[in-house]
């Protein structure tokens, strides 16, 4: 099937007004384009709970720096627009800069608790508002009853569903496990810059953090774990921006024994940076 396609928040309300007066639930999954497996199955997880599924697609200039990849981050509308197709997204909506943002707009979400815990946040200062903006617009100008999100962004995740919990927007946020190469690499939109050579290189960020996982489980201390993790990644070409195991809910340095954990990395291959997490 192919999914409807519109730009305008206008037209894009017309559709969800149909669904509702037909009494359909529907789920919305942002994305900024450069669809892959990871995308699509958001999609599916959306289908198993409502009854239609929006997909955005909107490269958002806001939770770019300057220095970052805005201009040469990965486009290709027609072959979205066709993955979503088979995945069974029914509408899609891709605004253009100016439907987004407007000439005078001047509201931006400036947040706290899981934003500002020292890790996305330390290394991309404006990130994590810019992402809120958006989000929430995506959720204001959707209506949408749920919000799939991937676990491979979990500080993401987390700033979201605080968000919209301190916010009383009344959709309901999903967290979706990680889809992953066959070699266990996290799907990116952003493996596409890698080298062959780097490519290969790239497995260790994962595998660094199941080693780690492992000896944290046979009683090894978090810490010293989380450190080795670092050290196999030096060795392996990695430029290190942190790995640290964090309380899974609050994302804050853990406190007691028997918290539970989640590993979170960031780190250089080259031009690239990769990002990944795992449960303890
Ligand atoms: P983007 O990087 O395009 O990711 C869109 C969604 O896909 C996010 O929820 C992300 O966590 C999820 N995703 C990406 N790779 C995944 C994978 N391998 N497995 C599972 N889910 C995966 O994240 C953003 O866009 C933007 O910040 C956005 C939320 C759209 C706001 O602009």
């Amino acid at each position: 099937m192919k999914p409807k396609l519109v730009r305008t928040i206008a037209a894009l309300r017309r559709e969800t007004a149909r669904w509702r007066a037909e009494g359909l639930t529907y789920a919305v999954v942002p994305t900024m384009g450069a669809i892959h497996s990871g995308h699509t199955h958001l999609v599916t997880e959306g289908l198993k709970r409502a009854d239609r599924v929006i997909t955005t697609i909107f490269v958002n200039p806001q939770q770019f720096a300057a220095t970052e990849d805005l201009g040469k981050y990965p486009r290709d509308e027609d072959g979205d627009v066709r993955k979503l197709g088979k995945a069974g997204t029914h509408l899609i909506f891709s605004p253009a800069p100016e439907e987004m943002y407007p000439a005078g707009a001047a509201t931006t979400i400036t947040l706290s608790g899981p934003a500002k815990v020292g890790l996305e946040d330390r290394f991309r200062p404006h990130f994590f508002d810019g992402v809120a903006t958006v989000v929430a617009k995506l959720f204001i100008q959707t209506g949408a009853d749920f919000a799939m999100f991937g676990e491979k962004d979990y500080q993401q995740l987390k700033v979201v569903t605080r968000m919209v919990s301190d916010l009383d927007i009344p959709i309901e946020v999903i967290g979706v496990p990680t889809v992953r190469e066959d070699d266990g690499l996290a799907k990116s939109s952003r493996n596409v810059y890698l080298t062959k050579t780097e490519r290969q290189q790239a497995i260790a960020i994962y595998r660094s953090l199941q080693t780690a996982a492992e000896r944290i489980r046979s009683g090894i201390n978090p810490q010293s774990a989380t450190r080795s993790a670092t050290r196999m990644l030096m060795v392996q070409g990695f430029k290190v921006d942190y790995v640290t195991a964090r309380n899974a809910e609050s994302l804050a340095i853990p406190q007691h024994k028997d918290e539970p954990l989640r590993l979170i990395a960031a780190a250089w291959l080259g031009k690239t940076r990769l990002i990944d997490n795992i449960a303890v």
